[in-house]
């Protein structure tokens, strides 16, 4: 049985027509809870690391670009929820491509923890060098985000800077959108800040993984 709580056909007609959409209670609520404990436990651990830029910035310019540490989920590819996690993408990845025809091979995702104060200033998600991210997806985990917590993401509708959502990082809601065509910012989150982020990646980019 599928573990996407939400109307499929609805979403994937949503991204065939606007490039992007957002889907509130994407997964069941046990299984959001469960991913956010993982993440916490190894959070806890020490597991992770600060994000890298994708360029070659110095770890000092690094934070005033963002904020967050991450966790590949390859790493902890045994633990149950993550398991189930990457399960469920699959099958969205399946339905994707039978909809949009996008050649999406596989799904590389992250945990990351924003701690209070940090940021992601506004960038594109796909490399200069590396054209295989084709989806974006973001994940959010924390239960009854406060809406004065900040820390949304601020998701700009075309190029310039004055047409823009601002999205709460609510447990269950997930963010789909195409990696090389939309520009977008986390805010300041004012408490620690918890998601999956990944990109589903098209085969043949120039830049083998
Ligand atoms: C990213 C990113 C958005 C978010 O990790 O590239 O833009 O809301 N994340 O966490
Ligand atoms: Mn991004």
């Amino acid at each position: 049985m599928s573990v996407l709580s939400f109307d499929l056909d609805a979403a994937l007609d949503r991204l065939a027509t606007d490039g992007w959409v957002v889907i509130p209670h994407a997964l069941p609520a046990e299984l959001t809870a469960a991913l956010r404990d993982s993440c916490l436990d190894v959070w806890q651990q020490g597991q992770f690391h600060e994000a890298a830029t994708g360029r070659a910035d110095g770890q000092a310019r690094r934070s005033e670009i963002r904020g967050d540490s991450v966790l590949w989920l390859d790493r902890v590819a045994t633990l149950p929820a993550v398991a189930q996690y990457q399960a469920a993408m699959d099958e969205l990845m399946t339905a994707v491509n039978r909809g949009l025809y996008l050649g999406l091979a596989e799904l590389e995702s992250h945990f990351a923890v924003y701690p209070a104060g940090t940021f992601y200033k506004r960038h594109l998600d796909r490399f200069r060098d590396d054209d295989a991210r084709t989806l974006t997806t973001v994940f959010y985990l924390n239960q009854d985000w406060p809406h004065d917590a900040g820390g949304q993401i601020r998701f700009y509708l075309d190029e310039g800077s004055d047409n823009f959502i601002d999205i709460e990082p609510e447990a269950g809601t997930l963010v789909l959108f195409l990696s090389d065509r939309f520009w977008h910012e986390v805010l300041p989150a004012r408490q620690q800040r918890l998601s999956v982020t990944g990109w589903y990646r098209r085969r043949g980019g120039s830049v083998p993984w």
